[in-house]
């Protein structure tokens, strides 16, 4: 277990790891816009929190001065590796290796090609609820858990079986990243995994996205297989943790609000923008940049090389920007969100995330109309980059 101090001040010694801030950074932020909306903290190497609307989306398209070479949330103890001396392209990049490596991934999460994905997601979302106990369940372990990791793995092109050392591998590096040898495990089976896919498809090509980068030259030039590593190691990351996620915040709001699950059951025609209320108001992702010169921004005087953290789900709940901010609006007609961030680094998978959130969801309460918390329950979350809840006990008649 890794022992933190507690937090006395969050506007100078802010810990997004705190217990606190993992089970209710809401009413953290909400202080936080009314008296120091621009946060620091001297932990894990120092960072500047922002926590409203305006000032993340002008820093996310302030991509001069806010630089992505280092996007982690929580620093990475060890020294970089050198199989990856790009990180994780487009993600961990700045123009110009961002432009091409993010024009490479695009076609993959096209709309015909996540279309493409739709009867394969529903079909495992059937099965899954096919396997369930016939009146409880823990949504987020047995449902919401289970399913990116198996859409991104046909993506990929990897054996279905493989999806729960997958889920294994990517919790590592992201929920456990303030633990350094968990770190390292998952880092070093992705990695591993990753190296021996990409030899096997060089001489074997398959209609999948590792061969096709395998196979995919720039300026004239076959890819280096560094950079295919890290665009296929990113897919893996960004699409699991935090759509598994999204599903499991949305369910875990559902059964803690009957009459929104019963509007939806009765009026299906409001997925769509339901989707897009779950997404803003429990919004999974939070990303870092790194500040390039020395500059006042928002009168803070940041210098060359500090950390500042995307706070996307803080920008969601800025009442300046959302009417009823922290309530969810099944039918919100004005829904500018950004938990796909903003700019350049946009999510290049928001319409395969879209999908599966909503056919999750769509299967589910055709499945389960009704269903709440199990008396007993306790819904655990993680926190950090990715937030979203890892156990949801419920019940159903
Ligand atoms: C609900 C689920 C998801 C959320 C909330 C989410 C959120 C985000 C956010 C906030 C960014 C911006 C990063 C930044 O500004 O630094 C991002 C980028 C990215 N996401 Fe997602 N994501 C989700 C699902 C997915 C899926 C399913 C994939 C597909 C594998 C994916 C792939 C990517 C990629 C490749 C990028 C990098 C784009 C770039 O740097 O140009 N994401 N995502």
């Amino acid at each position: 277990m890794v022992q933190r101090r507690p937090v006395a001040d969050w506007t100078t010694d802010f810990d997004v790891m705190d217990p606190a801030y993992i089970e209710d950074p809401f009413s953290i932020w909400d202080e936080l816009r009314q008296t120091c909306p621009v946060a620091h903290t001297g932990r894990r190497g120092g960072a500047w929190l922002l926590t409203t609307y305006a000032d993340v989306t002008e820093a996310a398209h302030d991509i001069g001065l806010f630089s992505s070479l280092e996007v982690g949330v929580i620093a990475a103890e060890e020294e970089p590796d050198d199989l990856l001396p790009y990180g994780l392209p487009p993600i961990s990049s700045d123009p110009p290796l961002h432009t091409w490596t993010r024009r490479l991934l695009l076609p993959w999460f096209s709309h015909s090609r996540v279309d493409s994905y739709e009867a394969m997601t529903r079909d495992l979302c059937r099965r899954l609820i096919d396997g369930m106990a016939p009146d409880h369940a823990d949504a987020a372990a047995d449902y919401a858990q289970q399913i990116p990791v198996r859409v991104i793995a046909k993506i990929l092109g990897v054996p279905d079986e493989l999806s729960d050392t997958f889920t294994g591998w990517v919790r590592d590096v992201l929920e456990f990243a303030d633990e350094p040898e968990r770190v390292v495990r998952g880092r070093d089976g992705i990695l591993g995994f990753l190296i021996e896919q990409l030899l096997l498809r060089k001489d074997d090509p398959q209609d999948d996205l590792i061969s096709q980068l395998a196979h995919t030259s720039h300026d004239g030039e076959p890819v280096e297989d560094s950079v295919v590593l890290g665009i296929a190691g990113l897919v893996l990351i960004a699409g699991i943790d935090t759509t598994w996620s999204a599903i499991g915040s949305a369910l875990w709001h559902l059964a803690r609000n009957p009459d929104d699950t019963a509007r939806l059951v009765a009026e299906p025609e409001l997925m769509a923008s339901a989707v897009e209320e779950f997404l803003r108001v429990y919004s999974p992702v939070t990303m870092a940049r790194i500040v390039t010169a020395d500059a006042e921004f928002k009168g803070c005087p940041m210098a060359a090389g500090d950390k500042l953290l995307m706070n996307f789900p803080g920008a969601n709940r800025d009442p300046a920007a959302f009417e009823r901010a922290d309530e969810v609006v099944l039918d919100r007609a004005h829904n500018r969100h950004v938990a796909f961030g903003t700019g350049i680094h946009r999510c290049a998978g928001s319409n395969l995330a879209r999908m599966e959130l909503r056919v999750a969801l769509e299967e589910w309460l055709a499945r389960i109309p009704t269903f709440r918390l199990a008396d007993d329950a306790v819904v655990t979350w993680a926190g950090g980059q990715v937030r979203g809840p890892r156990s949801i006990p419920v019940v159903y008649p």
